[in-house]
Parts: structure tokens; sequence; C-alpha cells
């Protein structure tokens, strides 16, 4: 891509609204904007991040066994009622009425949705286990919606659910996933800890946080020096020592960019999702949900890689790998070097951004450090 070509507008300075460095520096760095509170436009150069995250996600949950689909945003209240979670979810809910007068909400998270559909199409054990995920735009009426595209109100989630014949297969699945999330993480280039974590709204038995370690994390977690062991508040050990190393835990701050729950047969009761078991007897589906916010964790790479001058990217998930920068590009044979070097990544298929602007060399790299592209020609 060209950088006269791309929109990008970068900002000197962040609007004062603008609290974390990553909700400053994806304004600076033209990759978001805000429409209205918690609801933003991704730029060409935000949206590039977002779907490297995702297809990241994509990649291991198909590795995972699951399979993608697409379910509706707008579900009507019937089936929440079912669930039982329209009369408790509270605010959050967006609620509205058709022209009929019918009650609707935006999905804030889909096991209602999805359980209908599979209590549909799912009637033998022969047809088990099953995943299905999707990555979705997502409502929820955040009542303090704040740091950019780390707490919206629309956001962008992966949500994945499993079905299966009974506990032990479920709890099979459940670490499978568990495994898959560290995958997409380490991936994404980021320092994170798997985390115990109660279950809140969404209810079940056993469930991990997956929290990136940074300075200004909504969430203190407590963590022993093996990697594999760590707590939320709720969760922590009264002594706070690490039942494993002994040595007390230490605390940090972390942001929860995923969640992993085993749900057992709560909505599969609700909903009476059952197959027939090899005898011909009904089972409850025994399930799983798995969700990864997806722009929450391109804001939280940001919160964990930054200089004084913006963003530096992790490779994985940067908007473009490569940035050609020309210092300068009137000169007749720096442009054919230049581009013939752009040309060349192209087909090697390098995702390469060139700035063919006649910036001087000091705006060109300003922008450059401000955008964050970890690797340079220059
Ligand atoms: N308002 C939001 N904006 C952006 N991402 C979100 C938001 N709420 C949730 N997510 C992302 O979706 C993932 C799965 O949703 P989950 O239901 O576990 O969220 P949650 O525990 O309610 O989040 P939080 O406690 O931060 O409100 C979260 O781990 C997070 O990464
Ligand atoms: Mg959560």
């Amino acid at each position: 891509m060209k950088y006269s070509n791309l929109l990008v507008p970068t900002l000197r300075d962040a609007p004062s609204d603008a609290e974390v460095i990553s909700h400053k520096l994806m304004l600076r760095a033209g990759m978001i904007r805000k429409l209205a509170a918690g609801i933003y436009t991704y730029l060409p150069l935000g949206l590039l991040t977002i779907r490297k995250v995702e297809t990241i996600i994509r990649e291991e949950m198909n590795a995972a066994g699951a399979q993608e689909l697409l379910l509706p945003i707008v579900m009507p209240r019937e089936l929440w009622e079912e669930s039982g979670r329209w009369p408790v979810y509270g605010k959050e809910l967006l609620r509205f009425k058709d022209r009929h007068e019918r009650d609707f909400c935006f999905g804030p998270t889909h096991e209602e949705a999805v359980t209908d559909l599979v209590r549909n199409e799912i009637h033998s054990y022969r047809q088990l286990p099953l995943a299905l995920y999707q990555i979705q735009t997502k409502f929820r009426d955040e009542v303090r919606p704040r740091f950019g595209l780390m707490r919206g109100r629309e956001f962008i989630m992966k949500d994945c659910y499993s079905f299966d014949r009974d506990e032990k297969a479920a709890t099979e699945t459940y670490w499978r996933m568990f495994e898959a999330y560290k995958k997409i993480f380490k991936r994404c280039g980021l320092e994170f800890r798997p985390v115990e974590a109660g279950t809140g709204e969404i209810g079940g038995t056993l469930s991990h946080e997956f929290h990136v370690l940074a300075g200004s994390g909504e969430s203190e977690i407590f963590a022993s020096d093996d990697p594999d062991i760590a707590y939320t508040d709720e969760k922590v050990p009264a002594d706070k020592i690490c039942p494993k190393t002994k040595q007390p835990l230490k605390s940090f701050r972390g942001i929860e960019v995923g969640q992993v729950f085993y749900l057992g047969t709560k909505y599969s009761e609700a909903f009476k999702a059952t197959y027939s078991d090899a005898e011909g007897k009904p089972q409850h589906l025994v399930m799983g949900c798995y969700g990864i916010g997806v722009g929450r964790t391109a804001a939280a790479a940001i919160e964990q890689n930054h200089d004084a001058n913006g963003i530096v990217w992790p490779l994985g998930i940067s908007p473009y790998s490569v940035q050609v920068i020309p210092i300068a590009v009137d000169d007749e044979n720096v442009r054919n070097i230049s581009f013939d070097i752009y040309e060349k990544l192209q087909k090697q298929g390098v995702d390469v951004l060139i700035d063919d602007r006649s910036e001087s060399p000091g705006v060109k790299f300003k922008d450059a450090d401000l955008i964050g592209i970890p690797l340079r020609v220059k």
C-alpha cells in the first residue's frame, strides 16, 4: 500500500477525553475515531490490526476443532425469557421494540441463540462433540464506556460454544480451548496470564480469565512465579500463598482479554437441548463457552508495547509487517530503488507500506514512530 493512498489521519495530540495510552495512540495513529460514547469507527489501519487478531483467532479455533458460523446480532425477547436472563441481565442489555411492538435485544453474548440452533439440529451422540464460534459485533450498554476499544458499547468479540456428551468430554474440550487461548495470545505477542476466575452473569462452575499484564489494567490479579498459577481477587486463597511454590503471590494489574467457562447443563436444561445416547436415552448436552475481545486485545497490545514516540507493534498483529521509508522520494534514483524493494516484498507476499509522500524525513519518521510498524527499510 502507498501511504499517499491510505486514510491515516495522524494527530499531534490526543483528544483530552482519552485517558489511557492505547486509546491516545489509536486516535493519534489514525486507527479509530469515536462516533458516540463507546462506539467507534475502525479506520483502515485500525481494521488491519483487528483483522490480524481475527486471523490468528480463526486459525487456532479451527485447529482446536471449532467451526465458524454467524448468529444474528438481534434476538427476540422470548429466547431470553427461556434462559431466564431477560429479567435479570440488567441495563447492559440494549432492548428495543420493532414496528409490531415486539421486544428484541442486541446480543451481548450468544448462549441463547446458539443453544436454540443446536437443540433443533443436533439429535444423536454421533453428531458430538460440536464446537461453534463466530467473530461478531456485540453490544453491551456499559455504564462507563471508556478507554477506547478497551471498554466499548459496540465491540467485536469472538465467542465459541461447545457441546459434549458428558462432563468428562466437556472438561477435555474446556482444556483444549484453554490451550488454544494460550497459543492465540502468544501469537499476538502478548505477555499474559491465565487466571482462575468466578463465573459472574454467565453462570457455570469452572472458569479462567486471560489477563494481559499492564499497569493500566482494571483488575488486580495475584500471580505465582509458576506461570500457570494466578487468581482474580474473588478467587485468591485467603493467605495469598501459592499452593505449589509456597511463596507469597505477587499482585499485578491485568487487562482481561478473554475468558473460558465450563457451563455444564445450565442452558441445555433451560432450552431442553438434548441428544439421544447410544442406548437411545435423552441426555442434556454439556456446554462450555469461550470469549475473546478482539478490539480489547489490540488495545492491550499497545498498553504493553509502546514507547515515548508511539506504538511498537508485535509483528504478528502489526497493521503492516514492513514499512519502506524513502527519505528523498523526489530523487529519481531513490524512488526507483525504494519502489523496487516495495514491489519485491509485495511479490513475496509481505504486507508492506511505502511512505511515498513528498514530506520531510522528520515528518515521515515521526509518523512511522507513531504508527509503529516494527520492520523498516529506510
Ligand atoms: N465492553 C467491552 N468492550 C470491549 N471488549 C469487551 C467488553 N466487554 C467484554 N469484552 C471482551 O469480551 C471478552 C468476553 O466477554 P465476557 O463476558 O467474559 O466479558 P466481561 O467479563 O463482562 O468483561 P468485563 O469484566 O471487562 O466487563 C472479555 O474477556 C473482553 O475481552
Ligand atoms: Mg469475562
